[in-house]
């Protein structure tokens, strides 16, 4: 990475920091979308109701913010909580009860699970590494977390990244609300 770009934990700051970029991320993740019901659904969310409330109520955190100069160019969002069984039946109105929702059933709760969220490089700065050094530090993060037998990370309908997740360990684990979301699931021990 050249001098001018670099990596800060944000974590005591708070996600403001991040209001933008998680909007341009949203956006990106509405564009993807194969239908126009789930297009219209992921259009709907934005910084205050996804990041700004996961950080604000995350039990464990960490905010990673990728730096050019003084310009924030890409973060990533680590987080510990617990599963509860209501949070286990959490479901959108559109969402009958057949379909899974972001924990697999056989998860025996309560648990704490770790999860990574929010993994976004701004488009001209992609395909020079600095997503894959996010996500290294992001992850030796998510390994020192403690009591948390699975990490998990959910990646939006048409978002052709598993992939990427898959390098770093991540398996298919299952869909959400019929196909919204897809989790991806490694054991901690990986
Ligand atoms: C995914 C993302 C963060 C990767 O950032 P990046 O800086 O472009 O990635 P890097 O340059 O560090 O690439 C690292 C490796 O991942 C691969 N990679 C990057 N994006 C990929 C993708 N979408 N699918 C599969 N592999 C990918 C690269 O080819 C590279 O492989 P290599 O190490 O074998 O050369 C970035 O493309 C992005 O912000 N995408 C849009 C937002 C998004 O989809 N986020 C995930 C939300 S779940």
């Amino acid at each position: 990475m050249p001098d001018h770009i670099y990596i800060k934990d944000e974590t005591a700051k708070g996600s403001l920091i991040c209001k933008d970029l998680c909007n341009e991320l949203m956006q990106y993740q509405a564009s993807k979308a194969k239908t126009v019901f789930y297009k219209m659904f992921l259009s709907g969310m934005k910084y205050e109701n996804r990041l700004k409330p996961s950080f604000e109520s995350a039990e464990d955190k960490q905010l990673l913010v990728t730096y050019d100069g003084d310009a924030p160019i890409g973060y990533v969002f680590s987080s510990v909580e617990t599963v509860t069984e209501e949070k286990k039946n959490q479901r959108p109105p559109f969402a009958n009860k057949k379909m899974k929702g972001f924990y697999p059933d056989w998860l025996t709760i309560p648990t704490k699970i770790a999860d990574l969220g929010n993994l976004y490089i701004k488009p001209e700065y992609r395909g020079q590494g600095l997503g894959k050094e996010l996500m290294n530090q992001a992850m030796d993060w998510l390994r020192q977390t403690q009591d948390t037998p699975y990490l998990f990370v959910y990646v939006s309908n048409g978002n052709d990244v598993s992939k990427f997740y898959e390098s770093y360990g991540f398996k298919y684990s299952h869909d959400v609300f019929g196909g919204l979301i897809t989790a991806y699931i490694q054991d901690h021990q990986n």
